[in-house]
């Protein structure tokens, strides 16, 4: 019998729902399930100093010790792996998985399917993973990124609530919920029809042209834009944290540095570059804009 094996970490129980939902169409075939855990698990809700205090290590991709886990077979037909971002990397349980030899060694000759959870930036840490996937010798078949529609600041604001309260509510009743919305969430069933007819006919040749056709995953401009200056500029703070952190208290000082330029740069000056940029630029840059989505878009993935 065909074997699946769908693995990923989830803090909130977000990527859980996603999972599960996309799932249900897999009838009849032998699905293992794991989920991983770092082995000092992250805090959830989060405190503001250790949100912030991730940087670093995300950003530079460095792993960390993961909770045992068992993986029952040595090699499956479909792997399918759930992950979310952390700072414009793969979080870093999920850095921890693509780093350990346990996990690659089934990769091997595999295809596998990507399923993100996103807030609205997922294109560098993809970047990373899809690296991580063809240097263990698997080929990424498709990728289906979830994010949160909301404008990019209020998907910030009301992200921000949920993961340092735990709670994913409407801030003050005002704000929307935050993370991926429900509709997205059940809908993603849509997406695993798609790639369990791949999996049933042992080709998924068109996989990815077919989910896009759906109209539910896009790439914003200036998604596109914030991504290809934000990862340079994460990487530049996340050194410059580690070269000055000879002690705790100097790391906290220099992080809580960085934690202000980053809300000042989220909410201040990408909002005034962001318009310039779509008042002035953007009107002339149609075809680089689209040429960047489709490669994004198809990270890894034969076209043909
Ligand atoms: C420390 C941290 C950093 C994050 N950075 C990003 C990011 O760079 N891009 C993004 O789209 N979402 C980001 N998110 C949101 C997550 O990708 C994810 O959507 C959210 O944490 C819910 O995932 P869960 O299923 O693990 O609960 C971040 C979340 C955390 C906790």
């Amino acid at each position: 019998m065909k074997r699946i094996l769908v693995i990923g970490y989830s803090q909130s129980g977000q990527l859980d729902e996603i999972l599960a939902n996309f799932l249900k169409p897999f009838q009849g075939v032998e699905i293992e399930q794991v989920k991983i855990d770092t082995k000092e698990a992250f805090p959830f809700p989060w405190t503001s100093a250790v949100f912030f205090d991730t940087m670093p290590e995300s950003v530079l991709e460095e792993p960390v010790e993961l909770a045992p886990y068992t993986l029952k077979s040595s090699s499956y037909d479909l792997v399918i792996l759930g992950y979310q971002p952390w700072y414009l990397s793969p979080s870093i349980p999920t850095t921890s998985l693509l780093k350990d030899p346990k996990f690659l060694s089934v990769l091997k000759n595999t295809p596998v399917v990507t399923l993100i959870g996103a807030r609205n930036m997922w294109l560098n840490a993809h970047e990373s993973v899809v690296g991580y996937i063809e240097g263990a010798g698997g080929k990424v078949v498709g990728n289906i990124p979830l994010i949160d529609r909301h404008q990019n600041l209020v998907s910030a604001l009301s992200i921000l609530h949920w993961m340092l309260t735990g709670k994913k509510e409407r801030k003050w009743g005002v704000l929307p919920s935050p993370g991926v919305s429900d509709k997205d969430i059940e809908e993603v069933e849509i997406f695993g029809k798609k790639v369990f007819e791949g999996f049933q006919k042992g080709t998924y040749q068109g996989l990815q042209d077919e989910i896009l056709a759906e109209d539910k995953i896009d790439i914003h401009p200036s998604v596109l834009l914030v991504e290809m200056r934000g990862k340079s500029l994460f990487l530049a703070w996340a050194n410059l944290i580690k070269k000055k952190s000879a002690s705790s208290k100097k790391r906290s000082f220099w992080v809580s540095v960085y934690k202000y330029y980053l809300l000042v740069a989220l909410f201040i000056v990408s909002p005034i570059v962001l318009t310039i940029y779509t008042l002035l630029i953007r009107p002339f840059t149609g075809k680089s804009i689209q040429k960047k989505k489709e490669h994004f878009l198809y990270l890894g993935i034969d076209r043909n």
